[in-house]
């Protein structure tokens, strides 16, 4: 029992809900209380005290972590570099602290959310709360489901068809970069599929016009993914395509922007999302799917594989990913305590302005291969052309931009090498990097220019 009693005397840190008095205990001088948050809400405005971030020659080399054996913490206090990964991304800093708090003792149940039956009332309510704050924040009515589902993004380009698609009716594909490949790709082994526009032959550097869009009169649904997280192009608005097509259900993979801006839902059959960019980490998977359309499946598909075993179960028919839920819970409530959607608006439009502007006044050192009228706020996508142009020899720009990414790091700017089949830079600017974060890469982007320019 020694062990039993050090921890609750030196190591747990209660931290029921709406006990603030424990947080500001355990954070002297970290914030300040939202004055108009319900008492359910334990997210605090940080003050604006950004740490410098740490260069990666100073991070810990493997051998100095702590074995999880042990039980400790690390000595060192954590240096955050700034992240820009493409996803898994950075999550918001006070959300790693509430799970921290939370860790050993989620509110006084003498448990980590990892250790919980997803049977208790106590994981009953977790998964219950992530489900009601996705609707709130995202305006979603009855009709619509929300289920929590494991397989990724990706498996949702092999469930929707298999549950969607009605016999000899197509489903449109809008084509739009390399995720709508791997849909598409997915749809080839044997589900009938049209390509309803495509802009491949421009290397996807702009999305399709509505005049060059062909839908199918009967199809199942129209596929199409709204922001491109390789190609950094976003939709501003879907295409109309009701008299065209009649009361024919989208179905959006929003994986890369969901929660970022507002949706309306109701011009959705079915939303899907990985969660480890904009909602959590990896691991669980956003299905919003309206009621009737979970019904269409052939109820011989493998049970899992049904949208409507989730919906019936509520997302517990088998075992979830309960940690990965848990934490989608606490950045959709940092969400909410950032002014919701309209705070997330603001914060990264402001955020894609400063990174486009960089790029833009640069007289052509960095130039954005993105048509403007496509361009992500999400993944902005860019060359370095290291003052010599854009017709300079590939290997001179793919040197330079191996630099830029190399001192970029050193700076502690972390994350911003392009995808690994398109090659340049991508910033990622999800909903947890900060605007410091943008303004420290776009200071380095223009001394990077003053150095190199
Ligand atoms: C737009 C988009 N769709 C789908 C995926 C695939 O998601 P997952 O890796 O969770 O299968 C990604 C991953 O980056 C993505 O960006």
């Amino acid at each position: 029992m020694v062990a039993h009693s050090f921890a609750l005397t030196e190591i747990a840190t209660p931290f029921s809900s709406g006990d603030s008095a424990v947080f500001a205990q355990n954070h002297p001088g970290r914030g300040t209380p939202l004055s108009s948050a319900p008492p359910h809400l334990l997210f605090w405005k940080a003050k604006n005290e950004s740490q410098p971030p740490v260069a990666a020659t100073e991070r810990h080399p493997k051998e100095d972590t702590h074995s999880v054996s042990q039980v400790t913490v690390s000595a060192r206090a954590a240096k955050r570099v700034h992240n820009f990964n493409a996803g898994p991304g950075a999550l918001p800093l006070p959300v790693l602290e509430r799970i921290r708090e939370e860790l050993l003792d989620w509110r006084g149940s003498g448990m980590s959310v990892m250790e919980m039956s997803h049977r208790s009332p106590e994981f009953e309510s977790i998964n219950t709360a992530a489900e009601q704050k996705l609707r709130n924040l995202l305006g979603i009515s009855d009709d619509y489901a929300v289920i929590f589902v494991q397989g990724g993004g990706s498996m949702q380009f092999t469930m929707a068809p298999m549950n969607l698609c009605l016999p000899g009716k197509p489903v449109d594909v809008l084509h739009t970069g390399a995720w709508t490949a791997k849909a598409i790709g997915e749809l080839k082994k044997g589900f009938l599929h049209h390509i309803a526009a495509s802009t491949e032959s421009e290397k996807f550097a702009r999305l399709p016009r509505r005049d060059e869009m062909k839908f199918s009169p009967d199809a199942s649904y129209v596929h199409l993914c709204t922001n491109n997280t390789i190609e950094g192009t976003q939709w501003t608005a879907l295409p109309e395509i009701g008299s065209q097509t009649g009361n024919i259900p989208f179905v959006a993979d929003m994986s890369s922007d969901i929660a970022s801006r507002p949706v309306d839902v109701k011009k959705y059959g079915l939303i899907f999302a990985g969660a480890q960019k904009n909602l959590g980490p990896s691991g669980v998977t956003v299905v919003i799917i309206r009621k009737d359309l979970a019904e269409r499946a052939d109820k011989n598909l493998p049970t899992l594989l049904q949208y409507r075993t989730h919906v019936k179960e509520k997302s517990l028919y088998h075992t979830p990913p309960t940690f990965a839920v848990y934490i989608v819970g606490l950045v959709l409530e940092w969400i909410e305590a950032e002014g919701g959607i309209p705070g997330m608006v603001k914060r990264n439009e402001s955020k894609a302005g400063l990174l486009y502007d960089t790029i833009e006044s640069s007289r052509g050192f960095y130039s954005c291969p993105v048509e403007k009228s496509s361009r992500s706020k999400m993944n902005v996508v860019f060359r370095v052309a290291g003052g010599v142009g854009r017709s300079a020899a590939a290997q001179n720009m793919e040197a330079i931009e191996k630099q830029f990414a190399a001192e970029a790091a050193a700076t502690g700017l972390v994350g911003t090498p392009g995808h690994r089949s398109v090659g340049g830079m991508r910033v990622s600017l999800y909903n947890a990097v900060e605007p410091a974060a943008v303004e420290a890469l776009t200071s380095f982007m223009r001394e990077f220019q003053r150095t190199r320019g």
